[in-house]
């Protein structure tokens, strides 16, 4: 099938990189100049595992094409996928204006009859909403059909390939049809494909987000109670997910959710619910408690450091929002580190590899100074006066505690992600705070 896919962001790439390795014809198209002059040049935008080699297979194999047109990628196409950002809009919503605006030069440059696509996260209402305005632009037939993507960075690949489900909200039967066909491929495994009309479909996404983040935030709250009672969060969360009814997913305490969905996609729920006179106190609850989240280590700090932080140097493990990701929109660490710097500490920072988007969001956020983005972790203990963790990366689960004492001032660690038993830091001679723990002591 011959589709254009506008917006080569995390998921927009994916995509097409994932239905042109099905055999499509895929034209990617995205405003960002430099995004699309690395596409072409043969280099990948992000890191997502697995992606790398797709595309280039892809783009050999003739079937995937990079543009800065979006009319180009959408003009002799079957499907159109719009997969442009809708960030968080300064009251919390969903901030339309780029899905409008692809959209309408989309309707304006179809040739044939084609379906266009709804890939990025919408409010309800705005397939019908879109639908109309771009109507009167269209010289030929089309369709809008809703189907919210599910993919999880980190594992983008994975999970476009191997979906759970697919979800197609769709009032046209021919559009149906197409869409089917389209996915056909990545369903062998006989996962569904649900149809509904396009209202559900767009709730399904945010539903699924604003639970996926309830459980996010309501182990961290059980991690505060259990620090306050004496009990240990990690042997709390194995008994609760044992019951096959709760499960272990998403049940992990530390510094929070992050990245580019959940937070902006529960404050969008809210401020939809708010538009529809709905009251929506659950999603308050989870965003709040997030929020707080974010910054759980710094109570521990602050009691370890009572006076200030002037002069206090902080080594900074992980900046991503999650590991297997290069992407630190909203990412707990760089909130944890402008605390720090506000309150006079300098940070050596180590990221696998988000160095460069961190940097890009530092300076965007007018931290220049203060934050050495080194290139390896042990780099950034020196002469620190403690490591704080703050994403899960694999190469920091097994670490040289040995070296780490040795390069520290003291043997103190702040781990925001639980990586480590109280036990083994204690006896490696570290005084260590986690979440939901009791802290422990190299002397206890
Ligand atoms: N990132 C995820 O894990 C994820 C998962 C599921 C759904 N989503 C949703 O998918 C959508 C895209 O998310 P993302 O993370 O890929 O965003 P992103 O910011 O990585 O990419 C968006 C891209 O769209 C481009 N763009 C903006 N306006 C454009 C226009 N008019 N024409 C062409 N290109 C344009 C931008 O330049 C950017 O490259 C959002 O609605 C998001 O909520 C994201």
């Amino acid at each position: 099938m011959r589709i254009g896919v506008i917006g080569a962001g995390y998921v927009g790439l994916v995509t097409g990189v994932c239905l042109a390795e099905m055999g499509n014809h895929v034209t990617l198209a995205d405003i960002n100049h430099d995004k699309i002059a690395a596409l072409q040049n043969g280099q990948v935008p992000i890191f997502e595992p697995g992606l790398d080699e797709l595309l280039h297979r892809n783009v050999r194999g003739g079937r995937l094409f990079f543009t800065t047109a979006v009319a180009t990628a959408a003009s002799d196409q079957e499907a159109v996928f719009l997969a442009v950002g809708t960030p968080m809009g300064d009251a919390g919503a969903a901030d339309l204006r780029y899905i409008y605006a692809a959209a309408e030069t989309v309707a304006a440059a179809l040739t044939r009859p084609a379906v266009i696509v709804i890939k990025s996260t919408v409010p309800a209402g705005t397939n019908a909403a879109l639908t109309e305005k771009i109507a009167p632009l269209a010289p030929v037939e089309f369709a809008v059909v809703s189907n919210p993507e599910f993919l999880k960075e980190g594992a983008a690949v994975a999970d476009f390939m191997k979906p759970d489900r697919v979800v197609i909200g769709s009032r046209e039967r021919w559009a149906e049809k197409v869409m089917r066909q389209l996915y056909a491929p990545f369903l062998r495994n006989d996962h569904p494909l649900m149809t509904m009309d396009p209202e559900s479909a767009e709730m399904v996404k945010y539903a699924s987000n604003a639970m996926l983040a309830c459980r996010i935030s309501f182990v961290n709250e059980m991690a505060r109670l259990c620090e306050r009672l004496g009990a240990d969060i990690e042997a709390v969360r194995r008994g609760v997910a044992a019951d096959a009814r709760i499960g272990g997913a998403f049940l992990f305490a530390g510094l929070g959710y992050g990245g580019s969905c959940f937070p902006k996609d529960v404050r969008a729920l809210m401020h939809l619910a708010g538009d529809a006179g709905v009251d929506a106190p659950l999603c308050a609850a989870i965003d709040a408690v997030n929020v707080e989240q974010r910054l759980a280590l710094l109570p521990f700090i602050d009691r370890h450091f009572p006076r200030d932080l002037t002069g206090k140097k902080f080594a900074v493990w992980g900046l991503a929002f999650k590991p297997q990701t290069d992407d630190v929109r909203e990412a707990p660490a760089l909130y944890l580190i402008k605390e720090l710097l506000a309150r006079g500490a300098a940070v050596a920072a180590y990221d696998p590899q988000a160095r460069d988007t961190a940097r890009r969001e530092l300076s965007a956020d007018g931290v220049n100074g203060g934050v050495d983005l080194v290139t390896d972790a042990y780099a950034a203990l020196t002469d620190a006066d403690a490591l704080i963790i703050c994403t899960e990366w694999n190469e920091f689960r097994s670490p040289d505690f040995a070296l780490i004492k040795q390069a520290l001032k003291q043997p103190l660690i702040f781990d925001g992600r639980n990586l480590y038993s109280p036990a083994v830091a204690a006896k490696n001679g570290f005084t260590y705070y986690s979440i939901g723990r009791k802290a422990v002591s190299s002397s206890n």
